[in-house]
Parts: structure tokens; sequence; C-alpha cells
């Protein structure tokens, strides 16, 4: 199955992916390119050793949102991609991708939804004070992270935690959990 995957900055859950293609563990899965809206994307020299092509689509190339996600669109068609997997992209998805791909695309985010969707969810379940946190896939709808949950994985939150602390407990949920979600529901 061919899949784009977009972000916008570090990519380190593109490289776990790929890591658990390369490992034989997604072995249906094709990714045909990095997307990002980000010149300056760390997730690109991750891409360059994965030999896998770069599509950069910075908007402000473009007149609006929609001429924007057209040209994104057009190269994900030529590609004959199916799945659109969201890792750190940090644009609301428009309706011409939408369109095309709902149902079909996912998004990974830093907590326990619907608590604390938006920029910042570790922090703010940090600053809370919870107990709990973790992470989600959830299909994309055009809203700030509140499509439909596919699956979860919760950890700890201990009283010494600073943000960075909790980031990384998360972000190792999350290289688990995302790889596991796409086996199972990308056929
Ligand atoms: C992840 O924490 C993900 O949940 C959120 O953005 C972050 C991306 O991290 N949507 P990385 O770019 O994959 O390292």
């Amino acid at each position: 199955t061919k899949v784009a995957i977009f972000a916008s900055g570090n990519g380190s859950n593109y490289e776990k992916i790929m890591e658990h293609i390369q490992a034989g563990f997604l072995d249906h899965i094709e990714v045909t390119g990095l997307y990002t809206d980000k010149r300056s994307a760390f997730a690109i020299e991750r891409a360059r050793r994965f030999d896998t092509p770069v599509h950069v689509y910075e908007l402000r190339a473009f007149d609006d949102k929609a001429a924007y996600e057209t040209a994104i669109l057009e190269q994900l068609k030529r590609d004959g991609v199916e799945w659109v997997i969201l890792a750190g992209y940090m644009k609301l998805v428009g309706s011409t991708l939408l369109d095309a791909y709902e149902g079909k695309m996912i998004n990974i985010h830093p907590s326990i939804l619907p608590s604390f969707p938006g920029v910042n969810a570790v922090g703010q379940a940090l600053d809370y004070g919870c107990r709990v946190s973790g992470a989600t896939v959830h299909y994309v709808d055009s809203g700030m992270d509140t499509g439909k949950i596919i699956d979860q994985m919760s950890c700890p939150i201990y009283e010494e935690d600073t943000e960075e602390t909790l980031q990384l407990r998360i972000q190792n949920l999350e290289y688990e959990l995302y790889p596991r979600v796409i086996k199972k529901i990308i056929r």
C-alpha cells in the first residue's frame, strides 16, 4: 500500500515508521514521499537517509490554502498514494485534501484525546496536574484533533516530571503505537 507521510518538524515518528518497514513489521507499506510545509524541517535530513523522496510545499508560495493543497494533491495522485499519515504536521487539513483522503488520513497526537487538542498538549497536561497522559491515533477530519479515535496508549505523570521528561515518555509510546495502528488499519 502506497502511503505519504506529512511532517513539519523533527520527524522522529517518520523515522520509526521507516525502521519498522525495514525490519519487516510493516512489509506491506511503501512510503512514496515525505511531505513537509517547512524547508527547515529536520525530517528532511531523516528522509534523505532512508532515500524517501522529499516534497516541500510552503503555504506562502501559494495564493491560498486551496491552491497549496491542490499542488500537494496532484503530487499524491502522481505517486498513487492511498493513505496519508500525519506525523507532526502542524497545519489543519483543508477541504481539498480531506475530500480526497477522508477516512484514509490519520494523525498522532501527544495526549489522551479529547483532552488537550492542539499545540502544547504535553505542557497542558502537566500544568493541569494530570496524573496520566499518553498518545492517541485518530482519523483526520476538519477539526483540530477531533476525528474518530483509533487507538490510544497511556503513561503516568510523575511529580518530578518536566515538559521534557513527559514528552520523552509520550514519544516512546508513539513509536510503538503508530506502527501498530498502521499495521492494523492500512491493508
Ligand atoms: C508528536 O509528538 C506527535 O504526537 C505530534 O507532533 C509530534 C511529532 O514529533 N503530532 P516528530 O516530528 O515525529 O518527532
